[in-house]
């Protein structure tokens, strides 16, 4: 029988007061707040969209070579995007989802089971991997390690539940130049957005002045989750301490980031549920448009560095 904690997706005041020295009880609070509505507010969808776009950022990391993994484990899954769409693709046939919010943990078991993936999953923090050495053919993780105190002790964690010869990945790293431009595109467009809806005639398109409070409340907390952005070569040097072979950084996302950003933002500036598929399709698009220039035009004259998402790898040496 599961002995996790249970999800508090309503954090009191003084809860979220504590939380603001103490980054781990922050990520509780903060994931276990956004677990409900984590899906939504991303566009996360678990169809062709978002299968390819996991498998796309996995072969772009790591290739093709060892799919299907038999056993692969996911670290801070959130609800579950990455590993059950990287299933869903034939990357692997059998999962385990952990996150340090129970909440999510939770929202991610029930999406596998909606999709009759077999996943099971518990609440572990990636610092301290609640598995036995040499358990997993892959580890992977999306937007994760950006949240974890000590980075290196983590990925040391990785290669000790990996099987000999097993791989990790993890994808949707913020680089430091890539968090400078996306962070300012995001406040100018939430600024924009939020002064224009006070319009009478854009009554519709406002947000309740509750919920952007509490949004603003959830913006302190993202403060003090958001600990890490990486330069690449660092990153790669931090994956080699850390006894991983084979270890590579790989970035993408330039003018897609510059994208990007601006418009999640206001998709999360805007009441949930006002844009529809069809602003998400096109909004789809157009990053997948942009993602084919940086990768094929500008990744040959931009440093690596500059582009937004970091992705890396590497092995367990046998
Ligand atoms: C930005 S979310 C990404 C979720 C999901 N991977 C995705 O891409 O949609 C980061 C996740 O990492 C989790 N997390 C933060 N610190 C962690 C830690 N030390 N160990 C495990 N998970 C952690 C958070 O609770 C949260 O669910």
């Amino acid at each position: 029988m599961s002995t996790d904690p249970a999800p508090n997706p309503h954090a009191t005041a003084d809860e979220v007061a504590a939380a603001l020295h103490d980054r781990k009880l922050a990520n509780v609070l903060y994931h276990d707040w956004e677990a409900g509505s984590y899906d939504e507010k991303w566009s996360i969808s678990y169809d062709e969209r978002c299968i390819t776009y996991a498998a796309d950022r996995f072969r772009f990391a790591a290739g093709e070579g060892g799919w299907p993994y038999e056993h692969a484990l996911e670290l801070g899954c959130g609800t579950g995007f990455f590993l059950l769409n990287l299933m869903q693709a034939g990357v692997a046939k059998r999962g385990s989802v952990t996150d340090l919010s129970p909440g999510m943990v939770q929202t991610a078991l029930r999406n596998a089971e909606g999709l009759g993936l077999d996943v099971d999953g518990r609440v572990a923090d990636a610092e301290t991997i609640p598995y036995p050495d040499a358990t997993f053919d892959l580890v992977v993780g999306h937007a994760v390690l950006h949240h974890i105190p000590d980075v290196e002790l983590a990925l040391r964690e990785v290669l000790r539940v990996l099987k000999p010869g097993g791989r990790f990945v993890f994808a949707g790293e913020p680089t430091t130049v890539g968090d400078f431009y996306a962070r300012r595109l995001g406040a100018l467009t939430w600024k924009a957005a939020t002064t224009i809806t006070r319009l009478p005639v854009l009554a519709d398109w406002r947000r309740p002045q509750e919920e952007l409070d509490e949004s603003s409340r959830a913006a302190a907390l993202e403060a003090v989750v958001d600990i890490h952005t990486f330069d690449p070569a660092e990153l790669e040097e931090t994956a080699r301490r850390a006894g991983a072979g084979d270890a590579r950084v790989v970035t993408e996302e330039f003018t897609a980031a510059m994208l990007g950003w601006p418009v999640r933002t206001f998709e999360a500036a805007v009441p949930p549920g006002k844009l529809g598929m069809g602003w998400a399709m096109f909004a789809y698009r157009s990053w997948q448009r942009l993602s084919w220039l940086d990768q094929n035009v500008l990744s040959r004259v931009v440093p690596r560095g500059w582009f937004y998402n970091a992705l890396v790898t590497g092995t367990r040496s046998r």
